[in-house]
């Protein structure tokens, strides 16, 4: 009897065995199927919908522009603390994020704090980078901030922001396939340059889906434009765009509930 128990079950070891080489062929693959976000812990009303990724995405737009602004002192090797704080941050932020916050409504001012909480954050947690002295770039720019802020604002709401690009550098923003269709029709040379959005599924959630492009200015051209394929200073290959072309695009989901997201 103990001699049939190790049999099997030694039969059994090579049967796992050779299963699991037979699976093991190609790895790193995506999962099929379900979403990385399985637990949305808000969620607006089916009609709020737009109008709170909306908010969500100018608010990440005009961080990134206060972020922008200050490009020049941050890169300053000359310089040691900087002041930029996330105080600092969260004041300047504020101050141009005030005249889109009209009207409100309680849970979208409720996301809205998160999502100063996680922009502050991020700010807080780069003190130490930014404040390095004698180096000139110290890997801190608006795309990081954005993103950064949008992985923590993600861990307390569930909702997803990412920043998905033509030639994207940091692998959380690669494109899905809604993000690339959207994406292509923002790139058209036609296209009138508007956000698009639209209710859709994630797993098994109601979102409604926003796209903001994002276009390129002068001062970003030093990494994203011509000559195409030459060196950045990072040493990624230009993407060669010139000023106004779309490079990428903010990309939120906001979970909804109601008659169609119940
Ligand atoms: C010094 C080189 C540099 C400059 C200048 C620069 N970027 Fe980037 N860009 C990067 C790097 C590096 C990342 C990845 C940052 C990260 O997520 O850590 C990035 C990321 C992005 C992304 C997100 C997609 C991705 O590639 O991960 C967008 C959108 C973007 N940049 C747009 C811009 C715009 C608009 C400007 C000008 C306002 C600009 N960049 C200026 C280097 C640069």
């Amino acid at each position: 009897m103990k001699k049939f128990a190790l049999q099997t079950a030694a039969g059994l070891g090579l049967l796992f065995f050779s299963c699991h080489t037979a699976i093991a062929e190609e790895i790193g693959v995506p999962a099929q199927g379900g979403h990385p976000e399985y637990l949305f812990l808000e969620k607006v009303p089916q009609e709020q919908g737009r109008a709170t990724a909306e908010m969500i995405s100018q608010a990440l737009a005009i961080g990134r522009l206060v972020i922008f602004s200050h490009m020049k002192k941050l890169t300053d090797p000359e310089l040691g603390d900087k002041g930029f704080t996330g105080d600092y941050f969260v004041e300047q932020w504020l101050a141009a994020l005030e005249p889109q916050l009209m009207d409100v409504t309680p849970v979208q001012q409720r996301i809205l704090d998160k999502l100063i909480w996680a922009g502050k954050l991020s700010i807080d947690n780069n003190q130490d980078r930014l404040n390095v002295k004698g180096t000139g770039w110290k890997h801190f720019l608006p795309a990081k901030w954005a993103r950064e802020a949008g992985l923590m604002f993600n861990s307390r709401t569930g909702i997803v922001t990412r920043q998905p690009a033509r030639n994207y550098r940091h692998p959380s923003n690669a494109p899905d396939s809604m993000d690339k269709a959207v994406l292509t029709r923002f790139i058209q040379p036609d296209h009138d340059g508007k956000p698009y959005g639209e209710e859709t599924m994630m797993g098994k959630q109601p979102v409604y889906r926003y796209f903001e492009p994002v276009e390129l200015m002068e001062p970003c051209l030093a990494c994203h434009g011509k000559p195409e394929g030459e060196l950045d200073v990072l040493g990624y290959k230009k993407d060669g765009l010139e000023a106004g072309d779309v490079i990428g695009m903010i990309s939120v989901a906001v979970p909804i509930e109601g008659p169609s997201g119940k």
